[in-house]
């Protein structure tokens, strides 16, 4: 999950930058409950059909078997506003299973609802800065683990001393 919410961050678009990861991880968990709520409540279909569930992107309702099931993009996205009129797709098969792809993960259709970056070199020196931050939390990380390192060692010296 969270491997995934970090490459949703890294599609991020220029305008929704200054979201916090914080707040989209709350409405993230936010859908995720509804779709739970959704998920109780609403009346199962009958017959053949492939079953509801919530895939960590999009809650999905009941589909009879052998149709495409559509939802609307999932409400979390940073850059929902763009999408909200779209759809993402699964195709539920003749036995009443979620198809999947030739390496057998879930498999869906999200072309509706993925972010069109037309400033491509503006979205790369927007990558190169957030390489630039990671640097710099990296150097305060090592700067940290040099001061523990610092301060074990004088505490085993100050220890053998004794
Ligand atoms: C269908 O999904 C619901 C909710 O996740 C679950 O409780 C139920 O056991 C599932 N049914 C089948 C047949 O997998
Ligand atoms: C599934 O749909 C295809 C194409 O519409 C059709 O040829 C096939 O007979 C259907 N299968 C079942 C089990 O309904
Ligand atoms: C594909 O994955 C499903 C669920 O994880 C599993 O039940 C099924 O056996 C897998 N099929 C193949 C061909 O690996
Ligand atoms: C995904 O959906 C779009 C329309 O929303 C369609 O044009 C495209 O061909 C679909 N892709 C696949 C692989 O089904």
């Amino acid at each position: 999950m969270w491997g995934y919410l970090a490459a949703l961050i890294l599609l991020f678009p220029k305008g929704c930058r200054t979201q916090s990861f914080h707040d989209m991880v709350q409405s993230w968990e936010k859908y995720k409950e509804d779709c739970e709520e959704r998920m109780r409540t609403e009346p199962p279909l009958s017959g053949v059909f492939c079953n509801r569930t919530f895939d960590l992107y999009a809650c999905w309702g009941d589909a009879p078997a052998n149709t495409t099931h559509a939802e609307p993009c999932p409400s979390f996205l940073p850059w929902y506003a763009k999408v909200k009129e779209g759809f993402v797709f699964r195709r539920c098969g003749a036995d009443g299973q979620w198809e999947r792809d030739e390496t057998n993960m879930s498999w869906r259709n999200h072309s509706q609802c993925e972010n069109y970056e037309p400033e491509q070199s503006q979205h790369e020196t927007w990558i190169l800065s957030q390489l630039r931050v990671m640097y710099r939390v990296g150097y305060t990380i090592s700067l940290a683990a040099l001061i523990v390192a610092v301060f074990i060692l004088t505490q085993l010296r100050f220890v053998s001393k004794q």
